[in-house]
């Protein structure tokens, strides 16, 4: 497994700052998580290719794009684009996840598949070839805040044993109620890719609480 990614979620952020919440975990994280919200796939609205491009300018953390949006295949391959290191979109959203991966690697992204909380695994992992990472939700996806639900981490558990399996390179990120007392859970299911809205950005100090969420998961 390679090493572990932290990747705070600016939605627990004041979005009237998102600069200066960048700027208080640059070099204690590796990615920063963007959660694009349509209020179609997910009854909420956040931000779109404007905000993103705009980020992108304004830090050189690697931007982690979760698109919970209907028609990816519309607006993916645009924040690739604009230059963000990973873009996830979701395998509900999408008649053939395999071609928009493709497109998003030929754009200069990584390609990531995320799947919904109702959403079984087994469907897709012939399809994780295509993908560099595979985000499973540990809530159901729409709101951060939300309590982690420890019985999704068996999907975590599937495809990382795959994944071994079939010798894949693949990051398995998880999203939703990741904090410092159920990091450790995912990262024993095979996670190696950790998202944390509240748990980073509700706290006093977001760089070291993400130091802190690190060292539980490389306990
Ligand atoms: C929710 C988003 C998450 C959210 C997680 O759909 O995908 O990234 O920010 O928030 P917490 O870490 O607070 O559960
Ligand atoms: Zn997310």
């Amino acid at each position: 497994q390679a090493d572990t990614v932290i990747a705070p979620s600016l939605l627990a952020a004041d979005f009237a700052r998102l600069a200066e919440a960048a700027a208080a975990v640059e070099g204690a994280v590796d990615w920063l998580h963007v959660d694009v919200m349509d209020n179609h796939f997910v009854p909420n609205l956040t931000l779109g290719p404007p905000v993103v491009k705009s980020l992108k300018a304004a830090t050189d953390i690697p931007l982690d794009c979760h698109l919970m949006i209907e028609d990816p295949e519309r607006w993916a391959v645009g924040y690739a684009e604009l230059g963000a290191h990973n873009v996830t979109f979701h395998a509900e959203a999408c008649a053939d996840p395999v071609t928009l991966a493709k497109r998003l690697r030929a754009a200069g992204s990584k390609a990531g598949l995320a799947v919904d909380r109702d959403t079984p695994i087994e469907d897709y992992l012939d399809l994780l070839p295509a993908f560099d990472t595979l985000l499973v939700m540990t809530i159901k996806a729409g709101f951060g805040g939300q309590s982690f639900m420890p019985e999704l981490l068996a999907k975590v558990r599937t495809a990382r044993t795959h994944a071994r399996t079939g010798h894949l390179e693949l990051r398995i990120e998880v999203d939703g109620g990741i904090a410092e007392d159920t990091i450790a859970a995912a990262a024993e299911a095979g996670a190696d890719a950790f998202v944390a809205g509240t748990a980073i950005y509700g706290a006093a100090d977001p760089a070291d609480a993400a130091r802190r969420l690190r060292a539980r998961a490389d306990a």
